[in-house]
C-alpha cells in the first residue's frame, strides 16, 4: 500500500514538474514585443507621454522597443522600418505629421505586423493600415476653445484680434485645434486671426514667434490662442519682455493642462487650458494585448477630456498627474 502511493506521488510529481516547465516555456514564447516610435522631446505633455508609455509596458510584461524620432518624420519611417525587419509583434506610433504614411504602412501590412496609431492621427485612404487609433479628439479641443472665447466675448463688441501660436506644421494636434477654432470663430465676424505662425509646439519656438507678434501687432493683439502651453509659456515671457500683461492685457488660451498650463494659470497669465491628456500608455497596452490575442478593438479610442479655466486652477492643480 505504502509502495503504491509513493509512486503515485512521484507519478503526480513529474506531471506537475513537466506542467510547470511547459507553462513557462509558452510564457516566454508569448512575450509580446511592441515597436513604439515617439514624436520626439518637444513639450511637458510629450515627456509625460513617454513615461504613461514605458511604465505601462513594464507594468503590461511587453517587451518594448522605444525610438525617439526628434520631431522628423523620416526618423519615424526609419524606425517603422526597423521594427519589421526585427519582426516585433505589433508597432505603434505617434505620427509627428499627417500625411506620407501609405508605403511604410503598407510595408508593415504585407509584414502581417498590425499597426496601432496614439495620440495622432494619419491621412490615409486604407484605413486597415492601422488597427485603431487611441488618443484625443483635437477638433473638438479647438471648438471648445473656440466656444470659451464666444463666451468670454459675448458682450464686447470687437474687433477681436487673435494671434495663433501653431503646433507643428502638417500635425493633426495643429492642423484640427486650428478647424476647431475656425468652425466656432467664423460665424462671428468680429473674431480675426490676425497672426498665426507655427513655433512647432516648443517653449522656445513659442517665445520667439511671440516677440514677432509683439513687435508686428503690439496692443492690437486681444487673444494669443497658442496650440499648447508649452508655447504659451514661451509666448508669456515675451509678452512680459514686450511690456504686455498675459492674461489681464491679452487673454492667452492654451491647451494641454499640464501642470506648468496650471502654474501660469494661478498666476493669472493663462486665462482657459484644454485639456488633452498623455497617459495613453494602458490604453495602449491593453489595445496591444487584444490585438495579439486576435481580439476586436473599436477602430477610433477617444480620450474623456475637459476645459480647465483659471479660476478653478487653484483648487485643481493637486491633483493633476502630469
Ligand atoms: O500631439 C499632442 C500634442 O503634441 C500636445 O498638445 C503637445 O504638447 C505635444 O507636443
Amino acid at each position: 500500500m505504502r509502495l503504491i502511493s509513493r509512486l503515485a506521488f512521484a507519478a503526480f510529481v513529474s506531471t506537475a514538474l513537466t506542467f510547470a516547465a511547459g507553462t513557462s516555456a509558452s510564457a516566454q514564447e508569448k512575450q509580446i514585443t511592441l515597436g513604439f516610435s515617439q514624436v520626439g522631446a518637444e513639450s511637458a505633455w510629450r515627456t509625460a507621454n513617454t513615461v504613461s508609455v514605458k511604465s505601462a509596458a513594464k507594468d503590461a510584461g511587453i517587451n518594448l522597443k522605444f525610438s525617439d524620432a526628434q520631431q522628423k518624420q523620416e526618423n519615424q519611417i526609419r524606425a517603422i522600418r526597423s521594427f519589421i525587419a526585427q519582426k516585433v509583434n505589433v508597432i505603434a506610433f505617434s505620427p509627428v505629421v499627417e500625411s506620407g504614411w501609405e508605403p511604410v504602412l503598407n510595408e508593415a501590412k504585407a509584414a502581417h505586423i498590425p499597426v496601432i496609431l496614439t495620440d495622432r492621427a494619419v491621412d490615409v485612404k486604407d484605413t486597415s493600415l492601422y488597427v485603431t487609433m487611441i488618443g484625443s479628439d483635437f477638433l473638438e479641443e479647438g471648438r471648445r476653445a473656440g466656444r470659451w472665447l464666444e463666451e468670454r466675448y459675448k458682450n464686447e463688441p470687437g474687433p477681436i484680434n487673435i494671434a495663433e501660436l501653431q503646433g507643428t506644421v502638417g500635425s493633426a494636434p495643429a492642423n484640427d485645434r486650428h478647424a476647431g477654432l475656425m468652425e466656432v470663430v467664423k460665424k462671428d465676424p468680429k473674431f480675426k486671426i490676425i497672426a498665426s505662425q507655427s513655433g512647432d509646439f516648443t517653449l522656445a519656438g513659442g517665445k520667439q514667434v511671440m516677440e514677432a507678434f509683439a513687435k508686428s501687432y503690439g496692443k492690437q493683439i486681444n487673444v494669443v490662442y497658442a496650440h499648447n502651453d508649452d508655447m504659451a509659456l514661451g509666448a508669456i515671457q515675451a509678452m512680459e519682455e514686450a511690456g504686455i500683461k498675459p492674461g489681464k492685457d491679452v487673454t492667452v488660451v492654451s491647451f494641454d493642462a499640464t501642470k506648468g498650463g496650471f502654474e501660469a494659470m494661478i498666476a493669472g497669465k493663462i486665462n482657459v487650458d484644454v485639456e488633452c491628456s498623455p497617459l495613453l500608455g494602458p490604453q495602449l497596452m491593453s489595445a496591444v494585448k487584444d490585438v495579439v490575442a486576435g481580439k476586436q478593438v473599436p477602430k477610433r479610442i477617444v480620450t474623456n477630456e475637459t476645459v480647465f479655466p483659471m479660476n478653478v486652477a487653484a483648487q485643481t492643480l493637486p491633483s493633476r498627474k502630469y
